[in-house]
């Protein structure tokens, strides 16, 4: 028996319902291959909304591969901060050099060539590959995997990587062979998936091109897939950070090489919570002394597998550290990459750049 018969059907009102249905998207405009690829690594972790002003923006400063291979690690983060996961903007760094050196400057039409770039697995080099260069290659993310595990009512754990492996190996089998059509293919379960096909609750099944080949709509078990097992209950890590103000400047510092945010800019901050009563012990750590202490509001970032829980203080400093850099708020809010995990103290920072006093 075949799992996903189902998918036998589907190309001719697939893309047909997508030739009406298309969103119009920055990088569908202008799909070069360096176009789609940085698209493709934008979206990997994130919304088509957030994304669309990044993409611009990124595309203002890096045009093509040669500027990407040469840029600023700074202004590389710079550019990316708020999107996170800055992993992939170092990725594409290190594979701009790479096409620089290896490829001419010029991204592969190859499948097995484009695995070869940093930050590119079987997701992304199908999608390059189709929407780009046309191959048969799919690109199976999670908005794929649901259309296809509802559409075949197939209860395996998309989790798993064998999972997506025989949904890609299914999806190869049919594929349109006509670059045109393959490009559009991949858009087109993607799409379906993006705004027909929901996750969260009730999918739009009127709306849907392949309603009456779906398994799982014809049994009225759409919301059972895809399945995955319970999600893993995140780390709570408690800290403080310290915004030390000396003569309108405040302390940064570069995070490690290594780990989270890494190389990422951030205030002065301690891995544990501390009262206040204990601000001035850490603060002598750095060689400072607080002329005042201000609580800030408690703040919570979420991570994949980790919270923060933060507690922080406004700390009025008598003099400076060399441990940090000291800078004007407009200084930090234009030039450092401070990632969003800050983001309830960069807005105190924007508050003192407005009015002189940030107020906690
Ligand atoms: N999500 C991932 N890739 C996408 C694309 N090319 N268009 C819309 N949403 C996407």
């Amino acid at each position: 028996m075949n799992d996903f018969e189902q998918l036998n059907d589907i190309t001719a009102p697939l893309l047909y319902w997508y030739q009406g249905a298309a969103r119009d998207l920055p990088w569908r405009r202008d799909p070069t291959p360096y176009h789609v690829w940085i698209s493709e690594i934008m979206l990997q972790q994130t919304r088509v909304e957030a994304v669309r002003g990044y993409y611009a923006r990124f595309l203002a400063a890096f045009p093509t591969v040669a500027a990407l291979s040469e840029a600023d690690d700074d202004q590389l983060n710079k550019v990316w901060q708020g999107l996170g996961y800055y992993s992939r903007a170092r990725n594409l760094k290190r594979a701009a050099v790479m096409l620089m050196r290896d490829f001419g400057g010029e991204l592969p039409a190859d499948h097995a060539a484009l695995l070869t770039l940093p930050g590119v697995g079987a997701y992304t080099a199908g999608a390059i590959g189709s929407i780009a260069f046309g191959l048969p290659t799919p690109a199976v993310d999670g908005n794929v995997l649901r259309v296809v595990t509802r559409l075949c009512a197939n209860g395996m754990d998309i989790t798993k990587q064998a999972t997506k492996d025989r949904v890609t190996a299914a999806l190869a089998a049919m594929y349109p062979q006509t670059p045109d059509e393959a490009a559009m293919m991949t858009q087109a379960l993607m799409e379906l998936g993006a705004v027909v096909c929901v996750p969260g609750g009730a999918p739009h099944c009127t709306e849907c091109p392949l309603a009456s080949t779906c398994l799982a709509h014809a049994e009225g078990r759409e919301t059972e897939f895809p399945k995955k097992p319970p999600r893993r209950a995140r780390t709570v890590e408690n800290r403080t950070i310290f915004m030390l103000r000396h003569e309108g400047r405040y302390a940064i510092r570069r995070r490690p090489e290594m780990g989270l945010l890494s190389g990422l800019w951030e205030f002065p901050g301690v891995d544990e919570e501390i009262g206040a009563d204990g601000v001035s012990d850490i603060l002598a750590r750095w060689g400072i002394t607080a002329l005042s202490v201000a609580p800030i509001a408690p703040a919570k970032h979420i991570f994949t597998h980790i919270e923060w829980h933060m507690t922080g203080y406004l700390c009025e400093t008598q003099g400076t550290s060399d441990a940090f850099l000291w800078e004007t708020p407009k200084e930090i809010l234009e030039r450092y990459s401070v990632p969003s995990a800050f983001r309830a103290y960069l807005r105190l920072l924007d508050a003192d750049t407005a009015d002189g006093i940030a107020s906690v």
